[in-house]
């Protein structure tokens, strides 16, 4: 098999076989098929598209090419969740408590990643001691007894998808459907789980920006994983402003306790509750997601989530009085509020521009040998809908380098849009695909 042949056949608009498809991610993982030529193939499958059984295969192929994780030594049916990312997404740490405290074992490997914020792992490490390395046994053991463990990703999970994604990034072959419902889905079947929800985000702050390209993502992702036997969910929902309130890390973590706590944002507890009944759903502790609503928001009323989420950081070596007393986690040294320069209706809290206000503060990386101040960030204090008089605060910026603050404030007032008319209502949930 030669990959010229490989590259002038997608190039004609022909589907590659099972066979071509896993020579060539086989031959790029171990170093026999050059970056120029799995380049040309990118951009082949860019512009003629593979079809579903490629899809499938390319999926299976990456999740193949390094360690797939076995957690059939865990009693039960384990369900997965994955968030294809936003602003202030912290919903793994209330959710997987949640869904843990319903009896569904959640045994989750979690990235670090480039973003406006760290990802689930590092937002964890702003409990101090909290620690996201064990060994495999100790994995088990732990979800196995408390239902619940968190550990960062092994290095070596889908090695073809790692160099494949790089290469996509610099060779403009990201937005392609195919492709990036096999990046997610290779790493998700490569983690392990029996069932999978998926959180599609869309609007200003996410991946997706398009609500229809959002729809078609979370059904090409929903038809590999029932293709391969994962039963497999997707919620589509929204992503225009920020989650909650807080972005940044340890503000995250603040704000996620706070929602086991029962003094939560009712958009993030809207968003953990439906997640939760799906996973319930599919882990087959409810018949029906009302079912799944009721119980996932009575583990919360009960203070049973809260439990949970305790044990797990205790078992993780974190600092539970940080759990108890959340003005013990991470703080900046000022904080600067941010105030309205006109009264109305906030009409847009853009997405991507608070994303990027966070970053500048420090809150996320640039580049993956960035270095995170998890104290950092932005809380918010109105969202879109909301009436502010002129000289309301909008939002706290907490900040600990003066530099980064002035830029910081200068984006992030760009993303709001103050108007005298109400804006129309925006659903937090567009749809269910299954
Ligand atoms: N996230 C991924 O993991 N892969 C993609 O291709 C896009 C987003």
């Amino acid at each position: 098999m030669r990959m010229y042949d490989l590259i002038l056949k997608k190039r004609k608009g022909e589907a590659l076989t099972k066979e071509e498809i896993y020579f060539f991610i086989e031959g790029y993982t171990k170093g026999s098929i050059p970056d120029y030529q799995v380049s040309a193939l990118l951009m082949a499958v860019y512009f003629q598209k593979m079809n579903k059984e490629e899809t499938v295969y390319l999926t299976e192929a990456m999740m193949h090419s390094g360690e797939v994780i076995d957690l059939s030594s865990i009693e039960g049916i384990k369900v997965d969740k994955h968030s294809t990312g936003g602003v202030g997404d912290k919903t793994t740490i209330a959710l997987a408590p949640i869904a843990a405290a319903c009896g569904i074992p959640v045994a989750k490997m979690s990235g670090r990643g480039l973003g406006h914020t760290g990802g689930t792992i590092d937002k964890l490490e702003s409990i101090p001691g909290f620690c996201v390395e064990m060994t495999k046994e100790t994995f088990i053991q732990n979800v196995n007894v408390m239902k619940l463990a968190i550990a960062g990703q092994t290095a070596n999970l889908t090695p073809a998808d790692k160099k494949l994604y790089a290469l996509r990034d610099v060779t403009a072959t990201v937005d392609n459907i195919s492709l990036i419902a096999s990046s997610i889905m290779s790493k998700k079947l490569a983690s392990g789980a029996d069932a999978i929800v998926l959180d599609v985000k869309t609007g200003s702050g996410a991946f997706m920006q398009d609500i229809d390209e959002a729809f078609l993502l979370a059904k090409e992702m929903v038809d590999i994983g029932n293709r391969v036997g994962r039963e497999t969910v997707a919620i589509v929902t929204d992503m225009n402003q920020p989650l909650g309130y807080a972005i940044g890390n340890s503000l995250e973590v603040k704000e996620a306790v706070q929602l086991l706590k029962g003094e939560g944002p009712k958009d993030l507890e809207k968003l953990c509750i439906t997640l939760g009944a799906h996973m319930l759903l599919l882990g087959k502790k409810v018949g029906t997601e009302y079912e799944g609503k009721r119980m996932a928001k009575a583990a919360i009323d009960s203070g049973e989530a809260l439990n949970v989420l305790k044990n797990f950081v205790k078992q993780q070596n974190g600092q539970i009085d940080c759990i108890e007393n959340l003005d013990l986690l991470p703080k900046t040294k000022e904080v600067y509020s941010l105030k309205a320069d006109k009264r109305g209706y906030i009409h847009k809290i853009q997405g991507d521009i608070v994303g990027a206000s966070a970053l500048t503060l420090g809150a996320g990386r640039d580049t993956k040998d960035s270095k995170i101040d998890l104290s950092v960030g932005i809380l918010l204090n109105k969202k879109m809908g909301d009436y502010v008089e002129t000289g309301e605060v909008l939002a706290y910026i907490h900040y600990n380098d003066e530099n980064r603050r002035d830029l910081a404030i200068e984006q992030l007032l760009k993303a709001y849009e103050i108007e005298d008319e109400a804006p129309e209502h925006r659903p937090l949930i567009f749809g269910v695909v299954t």
